[in-house]
């Protein structure tokens, strides 16, 4: 059996020691959780269209020049990531209202934003990650103001970057959560993304049906949730056994309603 190191494990994936000093394996598992853990299921297939998804997602990323953890696929269910030292902020890039957003300033749903906003928030689990300010930031230690500005301008190209690869398969980016970590070289430090980029963390709508393909499926009780992530892998070109051979890109998806 597997007797590797456990290092970490969170709500929906697992890191072990890696072959190599310096790296870790990150498993997708198939639980879903929502609300601070309050809700709880186990999604079978969820992680391994996670894995997908994320791989496709961190390797197009890498290629634009955004510097990422990811290092290789191992299997169906993980990866083989650099080891970095996280960034303890969830950072959440949104597009169009909806959510937390939504509710907290009484927008309406699926209104696009006047421009694209980015938040942050405290990752900690106790106190359910409360949004924190620059100045939270930089006065706790979390990150210097540096470091605030090249976060910003990695989330900002990344969401240019997603709004563009999501919208030619027909799917609307309304917002995701990223996390970034610090990658050491000996002394000197980079600013790498890091976690997952996946339907767990994303808000995707179908843009021809306004149909969620993302956790708000689970979140929401609509149903549905694998069959969802399962559209999202299909049209990315990522989905074992459709014809279209592993990675070869994009589906293209007509924008018009019929
Ligand atoms: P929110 O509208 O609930 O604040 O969520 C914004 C985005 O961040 C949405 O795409 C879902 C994602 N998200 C996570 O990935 N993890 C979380 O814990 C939360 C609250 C949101
Ligand atoms: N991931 C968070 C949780 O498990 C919240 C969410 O995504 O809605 O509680």
């Amino acid at each position: 059996m597997n007797k590797r190191r456990r290092v970490y494990e969170g709500k929906a994936k697992v890191l072990y020691e890696g072959p190599e000093p310096g790296t870790l394996i990150q498993h997708f598992k198939d639980d879903a959780t929502a609300f601070n853990n309050k809700k709880h299921a186990l999604i079978e297939g969820k992680g391994v269209l996670n894995n997908r998804i994320c791989e496709y997602i961190f390797l197009r990323l890498g290629e634009i020049g955004v510097p990422t953890h990811f290092l290789r696929s191992l299997n169906m269910r993980e990866q083989l990531i650099r080891e970095v030292e996280i960034i303890p902020l969830e950072v959440v890039v949104r597009n169009v209202a909806a959510g937390s957003l939504a509710q907290r300033l009484g927008l309406e749903e699926g209104k696009p934003l006047p421009r694209q906003i980015v938040e942050f928030y405290y990752k900690n689990d106790e106190l359910g990650d409360p949004m924190v300010t620059e100045e939270h930031i930089t006065a706790f230690g979390w990150a210097t103001p540096q470091e605030i500005d090249e976060i910003l301008a990695l989330a900002l190209r990344i969401n240019d970057f997603l709004v563009g690869l999501f919208l030619g398969i027909g799917i609307r980016l309304v917002d995701f959560k990223i996390e970034f970590g610090r990658e050491w070289d000996n002394e000197q430090m980079r600013i790498v993304l890091a976690d997952e980029i996946s339907p767990d963390c994303c808000r995707l709508w179908d843009i021809a049906t306004s149909d969620k393909l993302d956790k708000d499926r689970f979140r929401r009780d609509m149903g549905g949730v694998l069959e969802a992530y399962q559209e999202v892998a299909r049209r990315l070109g990522v989905l074992a056994g459709s014809p279209r051979p592993r990675g070869s890109g994009p589906v293209l998806v007509s924008s018009k309603p019929n």
